[in-house]
Order: C-alpha cells, then sequence, then structure tokens
C-alpha cells in the first residue's frame, strides 16, 4: 500500500525522492522518510503525516549524497508516528530499510534479535530486517539481504541501502509492487511507475521472489538464491499530464469528468456495432473454451466487488450462464466449488490487492481460467491471469475509486456480449447493446453537464448524520456504491440497500433526519421503486431521486431529483453511478474532508 521508491545515479537524491513520493502519496499517507547515503555515512529524515511535513524537515536540515530510499507509509504495526515512520536503520546505523508489506514472523525475528544485543526503536515489524540484514552482511550487501529474506516469512516489496557497500540498492519483492526505472547512468526502484514517470519511461516490472542490485551504471535480477533470472524491459505508454490535477481542484473531480473519454477508451477497437458484438484481444480464450464454461466467480473488493455485481446480472441475462459474486478475502479462504469449467473473473483497478490476487491464485489452483479486468498495465494481477481486458481508464490517483467502475461496468458488458452472442443473443439484441455502449460517452456528457445541480443538492444534505441509498435489479449494486463513496470521502454513516429489502429492517431509520436516496430511473422495475419511494414519504424520509425522465408517478414524492439519460436497464449503472459520485465529492469538500487522501484508507491494499 505504501510508496516505495529509491535513487541511485549522479544527482541530487533527495529532490528526486521527495518529488517520487509526492506522486506516490495518494498509495499511503500517514507517515513518511527518507535516507540518503553520502561520505560513507547514511542520514535520514522522517516525519509523521504528509509528504509536505517531510519536506519541511529536509528545508530546514538538508541532507546531500547520490544514492537514497524514500518511503510514504500505511501502518499496519504501531501507530503512524515519527519513530515507526520509514526508512528503519539498523543497530549500527549502517543499513536503511524502507518496507511495503508485513512481516509475519517478526516476533520471532525480534526476540531473537534482542537476544543477541538488538535494542528496537519502533513498534514496526520492518524494523527486524534492517538489524537481521546487519547481522547477516559480511561484506556484500546483496548476500545479506538474499539471506535475510531466507529468515523473513510474509510479503514485502524492499528497497535496502548500506553505507558499507555503497552506491547500490538492493530491493526485492513477494507480494508488494515493486519496478526498476531505467535511466542513463541512473537507476530508480519503485513500487508504483508515477513515481518516476517525470524520468523515464522504461521500466522492469519484478516478479515474486525476485532480488534486484541495482547500481548507476546498470542493474541485475536474481532470485534468493543468486540465479540470474532475466526480466524484460517494458515502456510506460501514459503521459505525466495523466498523473497531474490539470485545472481540477482535486483528482477525484478530474477523474470524474474524465469518464466520457475513458468509457470511449474501454470500447476503443472493440465494439463491433453491425454485429453486435465485441471484440477482445488478450482474452486467451478458444472458442471452444468459452463455450464450455458452465459457471463464473466474479472476485473483487470494494468498488470493483460492486462493478462485479452488475456484471453478475449483465452476464446471466445475456448469456444464460450461473454467475457467483464473492468478495475476495471470503473466497479465499473458504472451499469454494471450482472446476475446469469455472470462468474467475477477477475485477481490480490496481492490479495489486492483496485478496483479490490471492483469490485468483486460489481459483487457478483449483482449475479454473482465470479473466482480469485490471487498469493498471504490467500489474501482478494483469501478469498472472490467463487472459485480461485491460480497462484504459489512465491513471486513477483519486483514493475513491470513479472512472475505473464504470469502465468496469463496460469491460463486463463487452465481454457479456461477445459470450452471448456466440450463445444464442440475437443480433438485433446483441446491437441494441452495443449501440447503448456507443452511445454512453456522450450521454456521461450530458451528466457531467449538469454537475452544478448536485453541488446544490450536496449545500441541502452537508450535515446530515447518515444517508440511504436504495436501488433495485442493476440499480441495487449502484446504491452500494454510491453509499461507499459518500462514506469513504465524506466520513458520514451511509448504506446502500435493495429498495424493496428496506421494509425488513432499515425502514426503522427512517424520520425526517434521514436522506434516502433512490436510484429510480425509468426501468423494468420503476414502478416498484415507486411504492418503496412512497413508504419513506409515508415515514416524513427526504427523497433525493436519480430519476431518468418526468415522471408523473413521482408528483408530490420526491424533494431533489436529478435527471439522467436513458439507456438499456443493464446500462443504466454506468449513467446513474456518476451524479453518486458528484454528490459524494461535493458534500466531502463541503465538510472540509481531504477527497483525494481521505483519513485511514489507502488507493491499493497489498496486505490482507
Ligand atoms: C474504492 O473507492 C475503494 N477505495 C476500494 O474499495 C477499492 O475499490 C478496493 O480496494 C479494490 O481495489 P482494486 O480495484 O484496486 O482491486
Ligand atoms: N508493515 C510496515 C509498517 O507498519 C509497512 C507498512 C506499509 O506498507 O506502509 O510500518
Amino acid at each position: 500500500m505504501c510508496g516505495i521508491i529509491g535513487y541511485v545515479g549522479g544527482r541530487e537524491a533527495t529532490p528526486l525522492l521527495i518529488a517520487g513520493l509526492k506522486r506516490m502519496e495518494y498509495r499511503g499517507y500517514d507517515s513518511a522518510g527518507l535516507a540518503v547515503l553520502a561520505d560513507g555515512a547514511l542520514t535520514t529524515r522522517r516525519a509523521a503525516g504528509k509528504i509536505a511535513r517531510l519536506e519541511g524537515t529536509v528545508a530546514a536540515t538538508p541532507l546531500a549524497g547520490q544514492c537514497g530510499v524514500g518511503h510514504t507509509r500505511w501502518a499496519t504495526h504501531g501507530p503512524p508516528t515519527e519513530r515507526n515512520a520509514h526508512p528503519h536503520l539498523s543497530k549500527d546505523g549502517t543499513v536503511a530499510v524502507v518496507h511495503n508489506g508485513i512481516i509475519e514472523n517478526a516476533n520471532t525475528l525480534r526476540s531473537l534479535l534482542q537476544g543477541k544485543g538488538y535494542e528496537f526503536r519502533s513498534d514496526t515489524d520492518t524494523e527486524v530486517v534492517a538489524h537481521l540484514v546487519q547481522e547477516l552482511f559480511n561484506g556484500s550487501l546483496e548476500e545479506a539481504v538474499r539471506a535475510a529474506l531466507h529468515e523473513i516469512e510474509g510479503t514485502y516489496g524492499v528497497a535496502i541501502i548500506s553505507s558499507r557497500d555503497p552506491g547500490k540498492i538492493v530491493a526485492a519483492r513477494k507480494g508488494s509492487p515493486l519496478l526498476i526505472g531505467i535511466g542513463e547512468n541512473e537507476h530508480f526502484v519503485a513500487s508504483d511507475a508515477s513515481a518516476i514517470l517525470a524520468h523515464t519511461r522504461q521500466v522492469v516490472y519484478l516478479d515474486d521472489g525476485d532480488v534486484a542490485v541495482v547500481e548507476a551504471g546498470g542493474y541485475r535480477v536474481i532470485d534468493t538464491n543468486a540465479a540470474p533470472l532475466t526480466r524484460k524491459v517494458d515502456r510506460i505508454d501514459w503521459e505525466l499530464g495523466a498523473i497531474e490535477r490539470g485545472g481540477f481542484a482535486h483528482f477525484m473531480l478530474k477523474e470524474i469528468f474524465e469518464q466520457p473519454q475513458t468509457v470511449e477508451n474501454a470500447m476503443r477497437g472493440r465494439l463491433i456495432l453491425e454485429d453486435g458484438t465485441s471484440k477482445l484481444g488478450g482474452l486467451n480464450l478458444t472458442h471452444d473454451q468459452l463455450m464450455a464454461i458452465d459457471n463464473i466467480i466474479i472476485t473483487a473488493c470494494g468498488t470493483s466487488w460492486h462493478s462485479g455485481l452488475i456484471g453478475k446480472l449483465m452476464l446471466e441475462e445475456l448469456c444464460r450462464i450461473p454467475v457467483a459474486v464473492e468478495y475476495a478475502s471470503e473466497f479465499r479462504y473458504r472451499n469454494p466449488i471450482v472446476t475446469e469449467r469455472t470462468l474467475c473473473i477477477v475485477l481490480s483497478q490496481s492490479g495489486e490487492t492483496a485478496d483479490t490476487l490471492a483469490a485468483m491464485r486460489e481459483a487457478k489452483r483449483r482449475g479454473a481460467r482465470t479473466l482480469g479486468l485490471v487498469n493498471v498495465v504490467g500489474s501482478t494481477i494483469a501478469r498472472e491471469d490467463d487472459g485480461g481486458i485491460y480497462l484504459h481508464a489512465g491513471p486513477e490517483i483519486g483514493v475513491a475509486s470513479t472512472k475505473a467502475f464504470t469502465s468496469q461496468v463496460v469491460a463486463l458488458a463487452l465481454f457479456a456480449l461477445k459470450l452471448a452472442r456466440k450463445r444464442g443473443l440475437s443480433v438485433t439484441r446483441g446491437m441494441e447493446i452495443a449501440q447503448a455502449l456507443h452511445a454512453l460517452p456522450a450521454q456521461i456528457r450530458e451528466v457531467l453537464d449538469r454537475a452544478e445541480q448536485m453541488e446544490h443538492i450536496a449545500e441541502e444534505f452537508k450535515r446530515a448524520p447518515n444517508f440511504l441509498y436504495l436501488g433495485r435489479g442493476v440499480n441495487f449494486p449502484v446504491a452500494l456504491e454510491g453509499a461507499l463513496k459518500l462514506k469513504e470521502i465524506s466520513y458520514i454513516h451511509a448504506e446502500g440497500y435493495p429498495a424493496a429489502e428496506m421494509k425488513h429492517g432499515p425502514i426503522a431509520l427512517i424520520d425526517e433526519m434521514m436522506p434516502v436516496v433512490f436510484v429510480a430511473p425509468h426501468d423494468a422495475v420503476f414502478d416498484k421503486v415507486v411504492s418503496n419511494i412512497q413508504e419513506v414519504k409515508a415515514r416524513k424520509g427526504t427523497v433525493i431521486a436519480i430519476t431518468s425522465r418526468d415522471e408523473p408517478a413521482l408528483k408530490g414524492l420526491v424533494d431533489y431529483e436529478f435527471r439522467i439519460p436513458e439507456t438499456v436497464d443493464l446500462l443504466m449503472p454506468v449513467l446513474a453511478s456518476i451524479p453518486l459520485q458528484l454528490l459524494a465529492y461535493y458534500i466531502a469538500v463541503k465538510r472540509g474532508s481531504n477527497v483525494d487522501q481521505p483519513r485511514n484508507l489507502a488507493k491499493s491494499v497489498t496486505v490482507e
């Protein structure tokens, strides 16, 4: 979850490390630090809070050197204080470690090292790595790190430097993303390509079990037993502008407004209007394999899980194949029924979510074929799945996922369309859906043109302590997603429910203090939703409705209304989720929360 950056080359490391950390701040932001090597000694600076605090510390007491490592933390062991911030130094101050992940046998190692006279200065699991490397050091940092890795259990991305073997960073990966950035007579190590994009586009993604020895003039990748490995050089193909805010107040707002483009990009070259189907190059599934699928499991976390729920309804409706949607964290620890005719669809913006990755590996072990719908190119899920559909939404920096969600729904629709047309869906129905997909970008633009209306609604409700979101059918997951967005960034308690299920419990909560958001476009279950709205009104609840036409049935029932264009029922979530993103965004801004970096969260959850 945290961000790791390392630099070795001919330039001053500190400004490069700070700039890199800022780019990755969305990944974890409770404390930060860096260590730089100069004149045979390591110097560190650390600070609790945002990178800006660290920057202040560094400005007050600068540190020079052309090799260093930096870290922005998302605490797992010990509070986010300066003493727990990385880098952690070994007892003799010769080894500095930055780490992402969890060392599971940290307690055992700690006792062992304490027995040998090592004193611990932090509550973190990471500190054991620094002392262990010192303990095992015998002239070569690379060998000491390799030896230490044999003692460590758990997950890690680590970058380690030492004053006793200067001019190199030794990095290793198991379960946390890490890459090498290749420059001219300089190299980087980073957990995220955005950290180094300003300097190079040439990267080498490390695999689990890899150890990299990175110097100014070159790099080597080996395994933990020192056997050399060959890793290919990839090219990052997105622009620096994609990771900048442009004219927008927040990344989240920028990403909400990018959706006409990102939805278009998800379909680019894939939609075949005249045949009512899609062309998906990376599926790696033959016609026979596609036909053999007799059940689908979709697994994901958070917002991606919500798009999975929509995917289920699309796939079952169009392809007539049973689909189960599972939280990845649950799926991985139970005994699921998976056969070689199971297709496991894995949804993940980051492609690094630890639970989702583990669920995918479990499904694979049990014989399923895996299909990854992933945004981040080169991420672990994208590299380990059997086939994939990239979302092409561009970097999503706001911690609250927005554009990745709509792209996931579109990618699921494209896949459902392809599979359905092979399995009997009529060309007419296929064309109808393909046309509707094609029309989405312009319709999203229409929704966004009305953003100001949502800002007014937000003003009315910014002090509400609770919210209920209700919807039916494909719009039930939209209600869940709307509630998640609101709680993540505004810290208002919100719940999503199937609209009719409300009367089995949550209805007890409704009074004049309870705003209820209804996702109520004109679809097959509209009349049913109207009855649910009446139930809320009868109990003096305040109704905010997302509707798609002037409905006589709603006269006098709705307090605030936001209109969206109409599309086929199955695609409604793409349009209906956008006003809810805007509502959450404006409420959060009006309450003064840090929208892009909400408390306690991090962009990609690489611990279980
Ligand atoms: C979304 O707003 C969340 N921050 C979170 O639920 C997220 O969707 C989840 O952690 C899954 O992430 P992924 O798509 O990168 O796997
Ligand atoms: N487990 C380590 C800690 O608590 C690393 C956390 C992180 O990934 O930022 O410090």
